[in-house]
């Protein structure tokens, strides 16, 4: 019989250890269903060129809208393909927007439709939509089987320059925006120019802030082109609008292979300069701000904290309010002036919700100098306060 002493009944630790590597292509195209355009096929066959592929097909009822012939295109490039790729099923359309991240029960038809297509971890889902379809489709298809194959092809500036060439999704929920998600690199991501054609303005200005801040913090041969440019991108000057999203989109996948941490582990988000305030903004106007145009608010906000601070030349904050405003963002939004019971700022809650997204000491990125962001470990609500009122004199400045 077993004899079982005090040795040997103590924890013993053996220690689990082990690497997955991750890779996926990002194509930048023009017209991707053109039956003569080799990306979406070369992206589905990368690992088995010789397959035919399942694919089961997302569009953003936006899209779907504003393209009335894609679906008879999709058909038709399968069907030229057939060999290698099968479209199972209709392609679903699904609600494009926010209102796909706050409904659960349209994560939950997603999976549906994963399952009556009879999706496994060989085949394919393809979401083709604005960021936030493409959280919910990407959130649904990497906990379905715990993981199929998601390929992204990014219908918004913002999708094809920041978060469709990253590897975060998320939902909403209890009323924090992406509290439900997971890391999921794709598949693949595929970035065609014609869907910005027919993407409405407010929506192809909102991207162009998430290149200025990248620029801001990385790189200030990029903030200083586009501001040369700012009058080309304000008319959205396609040559123009495509060298933004490139070098945005490159910036943005550099950090994630060079950062160091691309499941965000640590208390840094390090690309997030200009969300802490964002984020509530965008709470609390009801999504009535879109992303990008809270990100422009909450830019010009920390760069001039960053000046009060001290930690930016005077002036600096200037230049950067001026291209956001030549990009035609308005640096201000009456939800600045909510305020809780006892007085407080509402959108000073934004911190904290901030910190305990990623949990540790609240970590803020703010600006040491043009093209080079810093981290700091505490805000001094006063000087956000001098940084509101700021851009509420500029603001009334420019409306009177
Ligand atoms: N996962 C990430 O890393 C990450 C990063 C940044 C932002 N995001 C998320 O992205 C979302 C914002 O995404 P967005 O700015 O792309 O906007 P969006 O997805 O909310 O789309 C905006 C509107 O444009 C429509 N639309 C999309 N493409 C179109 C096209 N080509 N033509 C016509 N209409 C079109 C949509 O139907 C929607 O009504 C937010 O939910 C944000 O949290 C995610
Ligand atoms: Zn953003």
């Amino acid at each position: 019989m077993l004899e079982v002493t005090a040795a040997t009944a103590g924890p013993r630790e053996y220690q689990q250890s082990f690497e997955v590597r991750y890779d996926y292509p990002v194509y930048f195209t023009r017209d991707v269903f053109d039956p003569h355009n080799p990306c979406l096929m070369t992206a589905l066959a990368r690992r088995e060129p010789d397959k035919r592929h399942r694919v089961a097909v997302f569009v953003d009822d936006g899209v779907a809208l504003a393209y009335p012939t894609l679906e008879e295109r999709i058909a038709r490039y399968a069907e030229r393909h057939a060999r290698s790729m099968q479209v199972v099923d209709s392609v679903v359309v699904v609600p494009g927007g926010e209102v796909i991240k706050h409904r659960h029960d349209c994560v939950e038809q997603i999976l549906k439709d994963l399952s009556l297509r009879h999706i496994d971890r060989q085949s394919c889902s393809l979401a083709i939509g604005g960021g936030a379809m493409l959280d919910a489709v990407g959130f649904a298809s990497a906990i379905f089987h715990r993981g199929v194959r998601h390929v992204r092809l990014p219908t918004t500036v913002l999708s094809q320059d920041d978060s469709g060439v990253g590897v975060k999704n998320a939902v909403n929920a209890f009323g924090a925006k992406n509290l439900l998600g997971m890391f999921a690199p794709p598949f693949a991501v595929i970035n065609d120019t014609a869907f910005l054609d027919v993407l409405p303005a407010r929506e192809k200005r909102g991207g162009m802030a998430e290149a200025v801040k990248v620029g801001l913090i990385r790189d200030a041969g990029f903030f200083a082109w586009i501001e040369r440019e700012a009058d080309a991108l304000a008319r959205f000057e396609p040559a123009a609008v495509d060298v933004l999203i490139r070098q945005c989109a490159k910036l943005h996948m550099r950090q994630i292979v060079t950062g160091g941490d691309p499941f965000e582990r640590g208390s840094a988000r390090p690309l997030d300069f200009g969300h802490w305030a964002a984020h509530k903004l965008e709470a609390l106007t009801r999504n009535e701000l879109r992303h990008g145009e809270a990100v422009a608010i909450g830019i010009a906000l920390d760069t001039r904290y960053s000046v009060l601070g001290g930690l930016l030349d005077d002036g600096a904050e200037v230049r950067v309010a001026d291209v956001l405003t030549r990009l035609g963002f308005r640096l201000w939004d009456d939800a600045f002036d909510l305020r809780d019971p006892r007085g407080g700022r509402r959108v000073l809650e934004g911190l904290a919700e901030f910190q305990e997204h990623l949990g540790g000491k609240l970590t803020i990125t703010l600006l040491a100098g043009i093209g080079q962001g810093i981290e700091v470990h505490a805000i001094d609500t006063d000087l956000v306060a001098r940084s509101i009122e700021w851009l509420r004199t500029r603001d009334q400045r420019a409306h009177p």
